[in-house]
Parts: structure tokens; C-alpha cells; sequence
């Protein structure tokens, strides 16, 4: 049986989810084409690497991502650390022959993303991007809703991510306001899950035009923890947060449509309002993440009188969801769009096929960013194509 052997480069949250989806695959897929293999687990906080590869049965651990590079039983780099370290990284593994799989977003600048597409497609290893909200089967529903033309051509594109996880001013300053490891605050956290949807179901993106704000100023410095499981003592000094707590810009489309999103992580009241509306000539789609097993679609060409939005709960009939329960509405979860993910990924690889979202995909969402961040600096309108 041919195996795709995994080293993942981070320990923190995502380490974890990647390494349970990897374990999953083969219980919900079946374990053709491939057998992913939990090998090595890298992080420089050795209890963080030493736990997950007792807790998921990794091979080995390291604490220097280094010693990945040259070991031939690795197949595939998966870097699940803070964004600053993605491009080393991917540089790195695709130049040794690595298969690449990247936490989103896939780099901090658009010139970087780029130096990682390029180096991957030299070296002609497989990549994926984790956006895996794209994994949910809804948004393959979605898409062929949409390429059958039944809404129509898409006049508008409104897509949101507002989460309140940051609300609270006593939650600890974290890697996710440093401007030098995270980049953009809300914008490249949150609002590249959001672009993701609109590359996806609406195409490529012209020109935009957004502002930023930044509503927390300081935070305290956190003594222990990483990202989202920082913690600071009371007493702790104060650090000024250097990214944007919201963002918002205005889109408009190579094809003509409108858009525009928004993102926050100090969105009061939403925990996963990650929604997009799409409205077309003959109808529209309407989503959010906090109800992920359901799609909204709306047809205009029902009869006046029964006219209205109607719920489409994922089931057997959309892209993998028949490879977890053959009937509708019992539901997915987070988790499982990244076992859909780790899936896509192992078959990539051991077909030799393109996965998706591939590095160009990332890539184009980092040229988006870059935009955005432009057009706030110099307060107007920005091409894409002003963006190398
Ligand atoms: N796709 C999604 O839904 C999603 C959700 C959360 C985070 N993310 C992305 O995943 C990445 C990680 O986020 P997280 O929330 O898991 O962060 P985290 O802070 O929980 O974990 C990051 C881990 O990386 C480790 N690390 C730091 N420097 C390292 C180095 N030089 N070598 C090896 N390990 C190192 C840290 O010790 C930590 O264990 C980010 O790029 C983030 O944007 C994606």
C-alpha cells in the first residue's frame, strides 16, 4: 500500500487539527489511494512537539524544523506555524523535494507568496493552501449553482468575517498582532478565508478600495501560551497592537460585478460570521459559517408567489459529504473540512494530480491583501495589477 508521510512543522492549534484530520482520513476515506503516515512533528517549544507525538503516535519529534528538510522518509512539509515562517519553510521543503501543504494565509506579502509559488512549481511538488472553509461540501454546491448559470451572471459579491475573539481587552497581545509575524491583522487572518470564497465562486478581482481600524490600542504581553492560547498575568506590561482589529474594502470584479467585505476580530456578538451573499441576474446564494450545514439559495425564476429563500442542508448529494454518513442533516464540523482537506492532499500526491487551493490560488489572495493595504495607505482605488 503506497504511503504519504507527513512532517508537520508547528504544534499549536492547527498542528493539532492537521495531525487529527491525517489520523481520520483513512477511517472516513478508506485507505486507497495512499495511507498518510503521522512521521515527524517540528515545533521550537519541545513539550508542544513531544505531546502531539505521544498524544498522535508521530514516529518522531524535533524542535528545528531543519532536520525535516533532508529526511527521506518525509513526503510532504506541512507548516501549520505563525505566518512569518511559512515562506523559509515552503522555500526550503520544496527545494528538498517536499511536497508542500500551508496554513493560510499563505504568506504575509504578496512577494513572498510569490517566491513560494515559484520555488514550488520549479520543484514540481504538490501544494495546498488551508483554506479549508472551501472543503466545506456547500461550497461545492455553491459553485455548481452557480457554473450552471442558475442565478444567473453575478452582479454582487457580500462577503464578511467577523468573529469577537479579540473583544475583550484582557485577552493577551499574541503573535496575531505582531506585525512582523502575522502582517495584517483581520484582514490577513480572517478576511483571506472571505477572499478564498470570492476567488472561488466569483472569480478574479480588478480593483479595490478599503480602510483599516484599530480599536484596541495596547494589549498585555502574554508569559505563556501561543496564538489564540495566550495567557498574561494581570500585572503584565502593555504592548501596542501594530494590525488592524477591522477592515473593510470595496471590490470590483474583472467581470463587471461589485463586492465587498468585511472583517473583525473584535466583531461584538459573532463567533464565526463567516457568510457571504452572492446575488445574480436569476437568483442568489447565501451562507454563513455559523450554520455550516445549511446554503441558502434564493430562485427568481419561481412563480412570483412562492418566491423566497429556501434551505439546502448539505447532504450525500454534495462533494465528500457521502464519505462521512450516506443521509443529509446529521451535519459536519470544522474538523471534517480538514479531513476533506488532508484528504485532497494525499490523493494529489499519490495520483500525481494538482491539489486545490494550490500556492498560485494563496498567491493571488496575498496580491488581493497587498492591495488592500495599498489603498489604505495612499487612500484610493488599487489594481490588482499594480500589485507584481
Ligand atoms: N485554516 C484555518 O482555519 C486556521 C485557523 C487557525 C490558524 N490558522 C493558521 O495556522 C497557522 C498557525 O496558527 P495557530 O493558531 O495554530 O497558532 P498557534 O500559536 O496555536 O501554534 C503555532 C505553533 O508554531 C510553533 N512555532 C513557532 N515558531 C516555530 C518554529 N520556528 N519552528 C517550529 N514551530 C514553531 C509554536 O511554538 C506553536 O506551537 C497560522 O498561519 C494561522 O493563520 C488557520
Amino acid at each position: 500500500m503506497k504511503e504519504v508521510r507527513v512532517a508537520i512543522v508547528g504544534a499549536g492549534w492547527m498542528g493539532r487539527a492537521h495531525a487529527t484530520a491525517f489520523r481520520t482520513v483513512p477511517m472516513v476515506f478508506g485507505r486507497e489511494p495512499a495511507m498518510p503516515v503521522l512521521e515527524v512533528v517540528a515545533d521550537v517549544n519541545e513539550g508542544a512537539a513531544k505531546a502531539l507525538a505521544e498524544e498522535f503516535g508521530f514516529a518522531r519529534w524535533t524542535t528545528d524544523w531543519r532536520d525535516v528538510l533532508g529526511d527521506p522518509r518525509v513526503d510532504v512539509v506541512d507548516i501549520t506555524t505563525p505566518n512569518d515562517l511559512h515562506p523559509p519553510i515552503a522555500i526550503a521543503a520544496a527545494e528538498a523535494g517536499k511536497h508542500v501543504y500551508c496554513e493560510k494565509p499563505l504568506a504575509n506579502t504578496a512577494a513572498e507568496a510569490k517566491a513560494m509559488t515559484d520555488a514550488a512549481e520549479k520543484a514540481g511538488v504538490v501544494t495546498l493552501v488551508g483554506f479549508n472553509y472551501l472543503k466545506n461540501p456547500g461550497q461545492g454546491f455553491a459553485k455548481a449553482i452557480i457554473d450552471k448559470g442558475e442565478i444567473g451572471a453575478v452582479n454582487l459579491f457580500r462577503g464578511t468575517f467577523d468573529q469577537d475573539f479579540m473583544s475583550d481587552p484582557d485577552v493577551p497581545f499574541s503573535w496575531r498582532q505582531d506585525r512582523k509575524i502575522a502582517g495584517s491583522g483581520a484582514l490577513g487572518d480572517m478576511a483571506s478565508h472571505t477572499l478564498s470564497y470570492s476567488q472561488y465562486l466569483v472569480g478574479e478581482i480588478d480593483e479595490v478600495c478599503g480602510m483599516t481600524g484599530t480599536f484596541i490600542k495596547e494589549r498585555r504581553v502574554a508569559a505563556g501560551g501561543s496564538g489564540h492560547s495566550a495567557k498574561a498575568t494581570a500585572d503584565a506590561p502593555r504592548r501596542a497592537v501594530e494590525n488592524d482589529d477591522v477592515v473593510q474594502f470595496l471590490i470590483r470584479y474583472t467581470s463587471g460585478a461589485m463586492g465587498v467585505i468585511e472583517a473583525s476580530r473584535i466583531g461584538t456578538g459573532r463567533k464565526l460570521w463567516l457568510t457571504y451573499e452572492i446575488q445574480g441576474s436569476k437568483g442568489a446564494l447565501f451562507y454563513t459559517q455559523e450554520r455550516m450545514n445549511e446554503v441558502q439559495l434564493y430562485r427568481h425564476t419561481e412563480p412570483a408567489a412562492e418566491r423566497g429563500y429556501k434551505t439546502v442542508f448539505i447532504g450525500p448529494e454534495h462533494p465528500n459529504y457521502g464519505a462521512f454518513f450516506p443521509i443529509p442533516g446529521i451535519g459536519l464540523g470544522y474538523n471534517d473540512q480538514k479531513i476533506i482537506e488532508a484528504h485532497d492532499l494525499v490523493v494529489a500526491i499519490a495520483t500525481g494530480k494538482k491539489a486545490f487551493p494550490d500556492f498560485r490560488f494563496g498567491l493571488e489572495i496575498n496580491r488581493v491583501v497587498d492591495a488592500v493595504l495599498k489603498s489604505v495607505d495612499e487612500r484610493r482605488w488599487v489594481k490588482i495589477s499594480e500589485i507584481a
